[in-house]
């Protein structure tokens, strides 16, 4: 029997992949796929159940796959535009977060601070999920690995290059190596690495999966790896002077003799939105090494199995038998 052993606690959050074990991300993986192959065994089983999504930065692939998906398992979404005023700013979070919990089964975020997720979190009764905060974006990173193993890559042997900026996205990602296994090679100029925070709680969970995570600024670490991963090297929030940190990045673009360095099995990955000629030229971005739209439909997927464990984990598990 293959049961899922998924989260039945009445509230668990996803914040930052360290929230989930090893087991639970396979797990999570595992549905994902299968939630790609065939969605009908769950179709209606978020049935009179409601999402509320609270974005205070502009969304296209997030919003739409919470959405699209949540609608498909027969649930309902409200959508509340935090763009022109912050989470927290009519009335407290943690008294927005308490009134939420009233009405709804399940809070997706996308927020400027996580410590906002944090505070939230802590006086929800229902579950809290991560849609992007400036330090972590869990669900890209469930989604980036389940696209990898679509394309073959066993996410726990998966070996990875980080391009470029040390941020949210890659924060996510060095989590769900260290945590999984296998291998991930930060390439970026050395005042945007990771942070020591990140760094160091991938160092534990690294021990115990026998994953190995660097930092360093030399491009010769792309050689031989399962896939190539940029993201903007401006995030959205970001403080500072934009085009003096393009030009620093400007040696860390992902082009057409960078992925020949990385050699005939890497694929190219990027969370999206992308500015074609910064991080990464029009031809690699469009051309056959990249899987960014299977990412992007993973996105959907990934979701979708995360709320079912987190609403349904009887279902889900009894689908899985
Ligand atoms: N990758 C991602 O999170 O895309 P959006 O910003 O469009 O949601
Ligand atoms: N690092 C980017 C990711 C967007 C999906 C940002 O935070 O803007």
């Amino acid at each position: 029997m293959n049961t899922l052993d998924l989260p039945t606690l009445a509230t668990r959050h996803l914040l930052r992949i360290s929230d989930l074990t090893a087991s639970e991300i396979l797990r999570l993986l595992r549905l994902a796929a299968q939630l790609k192959r065939d969605l009908r065994p769950f179709a209606g089983a978020l049935a009179q159940r409601s999402l509320v999504l609270l974005f205070e930065k502009p969304s296209l692939r997030t919003r739409v796959s919470f959405e699209a998906g949540f609608q498909q398992l027969g649930g309902g979404v409200v959508f509340l535009d935090h763009t022109a005023s912050r989470i927290g700013a009519r009335e407290s979070v943690e008294d927005t977060a308490q009134n939420l919990s009233r009405w709804v089964d399940a809070v997706v975020i996308r927020c400027l601070s996580h410590d906002l997720l944090d505070r939230f979190a802590s006086v929800s009764d229902v579950p809290v999920i991560n849609a992007l905060s400036d330090r972590h974006h869990p669900c890209q990173a469930l989604a980036d690995l389940a696209a990898l193993a679509d394309h073959g890559v066993d996410p726990s042997h998966a070996n990875i290059a980080w391009v470029g900026d040390g941020n949210n996205v890659c924060h996510s990602l060095i989590e769900a190596v260290a945590t999984l296994g296998g291998r991930m090679q930060v390439i970026t100029p050395k005042a945007c690495q990771p942070s020591d925070e990140v760094l160091q709680f991938a160092a534990m969970r690294a021990f115990r999966s026998g994953a190995t995570i660097t930092c360093t600024d030399d491009l010769a670490a792309v050689e031989g790896v399962d896939a190539v991963y940029t993201d903007v090297w401006v995030s959205m929030g970001e403080d500072g002077d934009r085009a003096a940190k393009v030009e620093r990045m400007r040696p860390f673009q992902v082009n057409a003799s960078l992925m020949n360095r990385a050699g005939p099995r890497a694929r190219f990955m990027h969370c999206l939105p992308a500015h074609r000629g910064e991080e990464v030229t029009a031809d690699i971005l469009d051309g056959p090494r990249s899987i960014t739209l299977d990412q992007a439909e993973f996105r959907m997927h990934a979701q979708n199995a995360l709320l079912l464990s987190l609403l349904r984990p009887d279902l889900a598990q009894r689908t899985q038998d």
